[in-house]
């Protein structure tokens, strides 16, 4: 976050704009400071600004907490409630200069790919009531609710074809419309919607079939829409596919310009303190924030760019070295990004 910050700075001053930022406890350091991974104090100060961007919360410390309590789901789940995120744009590039860091073998990638995972992220089954355990004559029961309704899904369908715009204009709907009825309601409003976004080409696949063929061929995808859990799993999958999880940044949107941008990976608690960690996710995030909730785009752009050419040159971070690249820690890593901005 540190370095994400120098760099902000950077592209401030190169595109001539100000900001101001306050920084709030979350996750552990918050549950160490005050008992709560989310405090009252951390969510006021959220509201009173245009934008949240998130370090990377959690470790081992915290573990033994009851799951309510914990970093993540304590603090990330009632934000995204709380703030009304319900578009999640995860997306994942694999470059062509790193393809050798990818798990897929290069003949299936030979471009490496670009793809987003747009997932619906304050409904579902996360969410949905009835939910919780009772006691009975068969032992426990316990019962978790995946609801959608009209509006959830025409909302985060409207997000979709309005990013394929910007991208390749291809929407994958992922469902399991062989079997859930949420999966039908899903089909029903996206076939309809796709009619006012007659220059987005469409397709559909259950999910089962998306976990195989983001093995087997993930530049067949631009833009795939899931519905929460689907989208938590298979942003996790296509993340391992990209070759490391510290390039990529994620934008949590509310309707309106607020939103939460966040690395994809977690605190990485093994290289702790070591100053090796990847800074690129964290400054990816960046770039979302500055397009979505500050319309930057030029800044935006421009931070992606530094991001492709430092990459390029062979800069690499220990999580995607490789021999003959130029090894750099977190800050020299920000410094050569900041440079090309
Ligand atoms: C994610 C995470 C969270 C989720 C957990 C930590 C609650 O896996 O953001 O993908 O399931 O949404
Ligand atoms: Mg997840």
């Amino acid at each position: 976050m540190a370095v994400a910050l120098d760099v902000l700075k950077v592209v401030a001053r190169k595109f001539n704009f100000t900001y101001d930022y306050t920084e709030a406890l979350v996750g552990g350091a918050a549950i160490d400071a005050t008992g709560k991974a989310l405090p009252e104090e951390t969510v006021s100060v959220c509201r009173a600004n245009d934008a949240i961007l998130f370090g990377s919360v959690g470790g081992p410390k915290w573990e033994s907490l009851p799951p309510n309590e914990q970093p993540e789901r304590g603090a990330l789940l009632p934000l995204r409630k709380i703030f009304g995120l319900y578009a999640n744009l995860r997306p994942a590039i694999c470059y062509k200069e790193l393809i050798e860091s990818s798990p897929i073998k290069s003949a299936l990638i030979p471009d490496g790919f670009d793809l987003l995972v747009l997932r619906e992220l304050t409904g579902g089954i996360y969410f949905g009531q009835p939910k919780g355990t009772t006691v009975g004559a068969d032992g426990e029961r316990a019962v978790d609710t995946l609801v959608y309704t009209t509006r959830e899904i025409e909302r985060i369908t409207h997000t979709a074809f309005q990013a394929a715009r910007h991208r390749r204009r291809h929407v994958t709907l992922i469902d399991k419309a062989n079997v859930l009825e949420s999966s039908l309601l899903w089909r029903k409003i996206f076939k309809q919607l796709a009619a006012q976004y007659a220059d987005v080409a469409t397709a559909f696949m259950y999910v089962d079939n998306a976990a195989m063929q983001v093995l087997r061929n993930p530049a067949q995808f631009d833009v795939m829409l899931c519905e929460n859990m689907f989208g938590d799993i298979l942003s996790d999958e296509v993340a391992a596919a990209t070759g490391s999880l510290g390039l990529l940044p994620s934008a949590s949107l509310a309707e309106g310009t607020f939103g939460l941008y966040e690395p994809s990976g977690g605190s990485a608690p093994d290289i702790a303190g070591r100053g090796i960690a990847n800074p690129i996710a964290q400054i990816l995030s960046v770039a979302l924030m500055l397009e979505h909730s500050f319309g930057k785009l030029d800044a935006a752009n421009a931070l992606r760019a530094a991001v492709r050419k430092v990459i390029a040159s062979g800069h690499r971070t220990a999580d995607i070295v490789t021999p003959g690249c130029i090894k750099v820690n977190t800050r020299q890593m920000g410094e050569a990004i900041a440079g090309e901005v």
